[in-house]
């Protein structure tokens, strides 16, 4: 494992090759002592054990502003798409989300080719399902062995501009309270247009 990763919004980590059934099973209690959260995935993760690696989010913060439903329930709809870190499972109590783990931070080292047709897709896609990210920082944007990119961590993700995403959770007509990043410029902003 991983040593876990403090965000400002959540602690993550990955586990590779998850053969070790009972070694994943000490991993996860050691992290989350208390609660029942092992009961609940210990089926589920039996069925994941073998595959490549899974990349866990706990949520910790910023619970006024609804972070791990807006995930959650954007995650539902961005799941039909290819570059979409597919959300594998959710356990709302502990506030958990288990993606498939996509590869490391884009950089101009591991920039592909077509990087800027890659974001531009991505882009497009979100147009279609109305869906704006509003955070995209350089760690959002992965990209794995094969130079697929992925985009991550929606947890600031509106729908139709509105943070509530019309499902009855903060942010109706509200602005985004740590400032807002527009998804338009992202080649622009953070220099991928340099990168290559
Ligand atoms: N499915 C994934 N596979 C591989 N790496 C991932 C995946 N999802 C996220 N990451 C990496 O982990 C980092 C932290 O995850 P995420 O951004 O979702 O959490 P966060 O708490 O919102 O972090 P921050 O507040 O620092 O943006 C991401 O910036 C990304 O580099
Ligand atoms: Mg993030």
């Amino acid at each position: 494992m991983n040593r876990p990763n403090q965000g400002a919004t959540s602690e993550t980590f990955h586990i590779n090759c998850v053969t070790d059934y009972s070694e994943l099973k000490s991993i996860i209690n050691s992290f989350e002592r208390t609660g029942n959260l092992w009961n609940n995935i210990d089926s589920w993760l039996k069925e994941y054990t073998g595959i490549d690696r899974i990349f866990f989010k706990f949520i910790k913060h910023f619970d006024n502003y609804h972070v791990y439903k807006r995930e959650k329930h954007i995650a539902s709809i961005l799941n039909r798409f290819s570059w979409f870190p597919t959300l594998l499972y959710n356990y709302d109590k502990k506030k958990l989300l288990i993606y498939k783990y996509c590869g490391i931070p884009l950089t101009k080292n591991n920039c592909p080719k077509d990087v800027i047709e890659q974001i531009n897709k991505i882009l497009n896609d979100l147009d279609s399902v109305n869906i704006q990210h509003n955070d995209i920082k350089n760690g959002e944007l992965l990209v794995d062995k094969n130079g697929k990119i992925y985009l991550c961590d929606f947890g600031w993700g509106s729908i139709n501009k509105q943070l509530d995403c019309g499902i009855g959770i903060w942010g109706h007509n509200k602005p985004k309270p740590c400032g807002q990043l527009s998804d338009k410029n992202v080649i622009k902003r953070l220099g991928i247009d340099k990168y290559i």
